[in-house]
């Protein structure tokens, strides 16, 4: 399991630390450019650095720093940044042909014919597309033209992107004023922080009651047209949240007695994120409509909507042309991306990552008292930080110093107020996991001293 790959380094050259960060050519590059970008990720906010080259898990900036991924972007480059394979397939076509609308290719082909493979056939229909969230308003327009109807509910905290449909299916900051009318959203299992103030252990037990609330909005609130219910498998933006076993199962069924769409968006939990190839094969459990991002093309932005058999000539009503969606880069970055992952075994080695930083994320937080849970599965994962562990109080000034300090020290990852996101790549070697984790414990622990616990 920790052999090395094509981009194993030697531990002990990484990360290589030679300017004090951000460097001075970091902050010169980032502040003229924020001169003019405007709205960047606290990711950024908090960490102006400006990065020049990327291989494998290392990231070097343009000062010449080096640090460990644990970021892949934002849980995009799960196969490692230009993994050969994969930048060969993109300039292959970057070379012959870049775009002829929405005709066949050999390489589209080849491509949809492989995602009926490993999506084991169960879905009888797809349509290409450029970012999560394009694919995401498709998976809409498609319940909608399928069903008829048109009400949607979704769920506190996931995240689906960043579009007027996709907005209108998320709380999230600012654009939550935008949601559009017919959108409902519910409460989802997060046992950590029960919405029904149940403990922890009794959380996990069962998910029943966030069944019946389900119930019992369609019943009162919609009009009783609810196209579809969307969730993500596992919370990905919400701090890699799992819920109990029994939820996704109990979802399924509730959908097939009220003759609702199940739409999973795994834009986030493909391509062997969570530790199998999509997160629902956690539970064994098969929704109508199937988004995918990210993983899918490694970084170079194509996505999938994908449709159950039954509903493959509902999406003859849903064009799917657009300029850039299946394009042949697109198709070739995907193809590669998934035959990489085959050849390479990585869902059984996001599934052995996951165990490694899970125990000794377990054992970090014996040590720390501001650590309030540590969770996920595969390479997604998360910390919470919190002033106490009985009241489980946001700690966002902790959490935000931790990210920091970890990135000073050579760990490019994910804020999120409190909640500190873990999404390394799945080729990520045993000894640079552990050292990355040693660089967080070290963080914490200077954060918890700085605030006198
Ligand atoms: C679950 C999920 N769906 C959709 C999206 C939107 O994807 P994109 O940013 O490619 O539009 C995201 C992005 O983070 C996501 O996590």
């Amino acid at each position: 399991m920790s052999a090395k790959n094509w981009a194993s380094v030697d531990v002990n050259t990484i990360p290589k630390i030679v300017t004090p960060l951000p460097g001075p050519k970091s902050q010169e590059y980032h502040t003229r450019a924020a001169k003019y970008m405007k709205g960047y990720s606290s990711q950024v906010r908090l960490f102006p650095v400006v990065f020049e080259s990327g291989k494998g898990y290392v990231l070097k900036d343009v000062d010449g720093n080096e640090y460990i991924d644990f970021s892949s972007g934002i849980y995009v480059t799960g196969l490692g940044h230009c993994h050969p394979k994969i930048s060969e397939a993109v300039a292959q076509y970057a070379n012959t042909l870049m775009n002829c609308h929405d005709f066949t290719t050999e390489i589209k082909m080849k491509l949809v014919e492989k995602l009926h493979e490993i999506t084991g056939g169960k879905f009888g229909g797809f349509q290409l597309y450029d970012s999560g969230t394009t694919a995401v308003e498709a998976g809409l327009r498609c319940a909608r033209a399928a069903t008829g109807k048109f009400e949607f509910i979704s769920f506190w905290r996931d995240f689906h992107g960043k579009t007027l449909g996709s907005v209108s299916l998320a709380v999230v900051g600012a654009d939550s004023h935008m949601r559009a009318p017919g959108f409902f959203l519910a409460p989802r299992p997060n046992p950590y922080r029960d919405a029904f103030g149940r403990s922890e252990e009794e959380a996990w037990k069962n998910s029943d009651l966030y069944i019946s609330v389900l119930e019992k909005k369609i019943e009162n609130e919609t009009s009783g047209n609810v196209a579809a219910i969307v969730a993500e498998p596992i919370q990905g933006w919400g701090g890699s949240v799992v819920p109990p076993d029994d939820f996704m199962p109990k979802l399924r069924d509730l959908c097939n007695r009220k003759g609702i769409l199940l739409f999973a968006d795994e834009v986030l939990t493909c391509m062997g994120r969570s530790g199998k190839m999509f997160a629902m094969d956690h539970w064994n459990v098969t929704p109508d409509i199937m988004t995918l991002g990210k993983g899918f093309g490694n970084g170079f932005p194509v996505t999938a909507m994908c449709v159950s058999a039954d509903l493959a000539p509902a999406i003859e009503k849903i064009s799917a042309s657009s300029s850039y969606g299946g394009n042949p880069m697109a198709c070739a970055a995907a193809l590669a991306s998934i035959e990489v992952i085959e050849e390479e075994n990585l869902v059984e080695r996001s599934a052995h990552l996951g165990e490694l930083f899970l125990k000794r994320m377990a054992e970090m937080k014996q040590r720390h008292p501001i650590i309030g849970d540590t969770r996920g599965k595969g390479c997604l994962l998360a910390m919470e930080i919190v002033k106490d562990r009985e009241t489980k109080e946001p700690f966002v000034e902790a959490g935000q110093m931790i990210y920091q300090k970890a990135f000073s020290k050579g760990l490019a990852w994910v804020p999120s107020g409190h909640i500190l996101r873990l999404s390394p790549p799945l080729i990520l070697d045993d000894d640079v996991a552990l050292k990355g984790l040693d660089i967080i414990e070290e963080a914490v622990a200077e954060t918890e001293k700085h605030f006198g616990y």
